[in-house]
């Protein structure tokens, strides 16, 4: 992920759609509990997410819907990306990385919650999540998501979002424990499997069996297309 702190925070509101009330397997399913953070992810539309311990494209447009999305809230994210955009916190955003070299044992670099480099550092995603329950700030820790993910007032209660990478979104994308809520993504041209090495978990087929499209626009940039799904209640 390259140049996201540098990009221009411009304001547009995403139009906003209804559900699909056609989709007879979305409103069949069984959705398990949402958990208390979403995604904001660029998938490619053949699955691909990285190569080479970054982003396999250039899209100035998705930073920029990156950064509108993201800006006031809290970010969980594997050590890998982390380094993908310089070991260096985006501004104004809470980082919480998930390393194996954070824990209690006698082994662990750090211990948990350790603050360094600008973030914070746990030994799983859910050491990330509690911690950031139990540390709100702007108001309560609101579920993400609540107000819609474009609202506009990230002032009154930070959210949570998972922004990768590929072996943390197969983590909080396992059925057996609760979905995130919502997803944001962008869909974005093929880039050839053959040539990534980090593949999104879930296919878009899975995604809209357990989730509705709440909000959804093209992009500017040829082939680019940013949706909103919500999670689909029990
Ligand atoms: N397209 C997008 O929107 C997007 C978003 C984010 C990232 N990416 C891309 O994805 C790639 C990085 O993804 P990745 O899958 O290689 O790495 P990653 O998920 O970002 O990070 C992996 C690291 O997270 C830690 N980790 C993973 N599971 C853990 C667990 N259960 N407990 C504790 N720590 C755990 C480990 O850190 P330690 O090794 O320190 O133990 C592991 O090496 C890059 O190419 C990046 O550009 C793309």
């Amino acid at each position: 992920m390259d140049g996201t702190p540098a990009d221009d925070a411009a304001e547009s509101g995403a139009a906003e759609t209804g559900a699909d009330p056609s989709d007879e397997g979305a409103r069949d399913h069984e959705a398990p509990e949402a958990a208390p953070y979403g995604i904001v992810v660029a998938v490619a539309r053949d699955g691909v997410i990285g190569r080479d311990d970054d982003l396999p494209w250039h899209h100035p447009e998705d930073l920029k819907h990156f950064k509108r999305t993201t800006l006031g809230h809290a970010l969980v994210m594997g050590r890998k990306t982390w380094e993908s955009f310089g070991a260096k916190p985006l501004p104004r955003r809470r980082h919480l990385i998930v390393s194996r070299s954070v824990g209690a044992d006698a082994d662990a670099v750090l211990p948990e919650g350790a603050e360094r480099d600008g973030a914070r550092w746990f030994g799983s995603v859910d050491a990330a999540v509690a911690w950031w329950r139990a540390h709100p700030v702007g108001g309560s820790a609101a579920r993400p998501g609540a107000n819609g993910a474009n609202d506009a007032s990230h002032a009154e209660a930070e959210r949570l979002f998972v922004i990768g990478g590929g072996q943390i979104f197969a983590q909080v994308l396992d059925e057996s424990g609760p979905l995130p809520d919502p997803l944001v993504i962008t869909w974005v041209p093929a880039v050839g499997r053959q040539d990534g090495d980090v593949l999104f978990p879930v296919d878009r087929d899975w995604i809209e069996k357990r989730y509705t499209t709440a909000a959804t626009r093209p992009g500017e940039d040829e082939g680019l297309e940013f949706v909103e799904y919500r999670l689909i209640p029990r």
